[in-house]
């Protein structure tokens, strides 16, 4: 594996007329990254991955500092893996000046994670927006526990870009607990109360999916979640899963949640 620390040496030595699929992380490696990356390795020549903590995407100054950040044990997976190309920039090679960090939402797109999280996509944008415009990967993978941030990010492509967006499904644990970075700063208690949340909310869908009229237990879970010690949900919506508005049916839609397990902030959907 060839470590590049700036981008302008990366695009000096990788031939992005190959084609190259492109991984971008936060590091903190689990196996729902490891699962784009190997769809990565099956869909492209080459695969690149990119490890950088995108401070423009983090509306507390806090959540930043404590991001979780292992990048020795990252090159360890990487390397066991055979990934090719590893570019880990610093922050004043991504953004050359003030303009470059942030790009603009559409109002009628702040709803949940961009209500709730200010600036957050827009950061997520400008940081995908300097990857293009200096790299030229075929593919670039994101991964479904994210999902607004999956529809966002391929809707901001689109005609601006050749680069096309891949997409592989959320894992879990054997308890179905969605894996995160973030799922390092839980200790076991947490964890099995999240675990206990996400079942909770597959078996939801499961009786939405039945019985559409079930989708009004809405309120009473989102109380039951509430009960359980130190957890406070941020949002738990149920929306479309093609357009997030709130026009669904009982086979098109996915329930959405963000919540706070302590002061870790966690999200997923179903
Ligand atoms: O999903 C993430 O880890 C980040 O938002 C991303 C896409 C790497 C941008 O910093």
């Amino acid at each position: 594996m060839i470590i590049f620390k700036s981008i302008n040496k990366l695009n000096k030595e990788v031939n992005f007329k190959a084609s190259i699929g492109f991984v971008p992380t936060m590091g903190s490696l689990h196996k729902g990254h490891i699962s784009l990356i190997k769809s990565s390795k099956k869909n492209c020549e080459k695969t690149l991955v990119s490890i950088f903590v995108n401070p423009s995407q983090f509306n507390k100054r806090n959540d930043l500092k404590n991001y979780p950040r292992n990048l020795d044990k990252d090159i360890k997976i990487l390397k066991k893996i055979k990934v090719d190309y590893l570019l880990t920039p610093r922050v004043k090679d991504i953004y050359k000046n003030k303009k470059s960090t942030k790009i603009k939402l559409n109002n009628k797109d702040k709803i949940m994670c961009a209500l709730h999280r200010p600036g957050h996509f827009e950061g997520v944008l400008a940081v995908i927006n300097q990857f293009l415009i200096n790299l030229r990967p075929k593919y670039i993978f994101f991964g479904e526990k994210d999902y607004q941030q999956l529809l966002l990010i391929k809707k901001f492509l689109k005609n601006k870009f050749k680069t096309k967006v891949l997409s592989c499904s959320t894992v879990r644990d054997k308890n179905n607990l969605a894996l995160s970075s973030r799922n390092i700063l839980l200790n076991n208690k947490d964890i099995k109360k999240s675990s206990f949340i996400a079942n909770l909310l597959i078996k939801f869908k499961k009786r939405i999916q039945k019985n559409i009229s079930n989708k009004k237990e809405l309120n009473n879970i989102i109380n039951k979640i509430n009960n359980i010690k130190k957890i406070k949900v941020e949002y738990l919506e149920i929306r479309n899963k093609n357009n997030l508005s709130k026009n669904y049916k009982k086979n098109n839609f996915k329930i959405f949640l963000a919540y706070y397990n302590k002061k870790v902030r966690l999200i997923d959907n179903y």
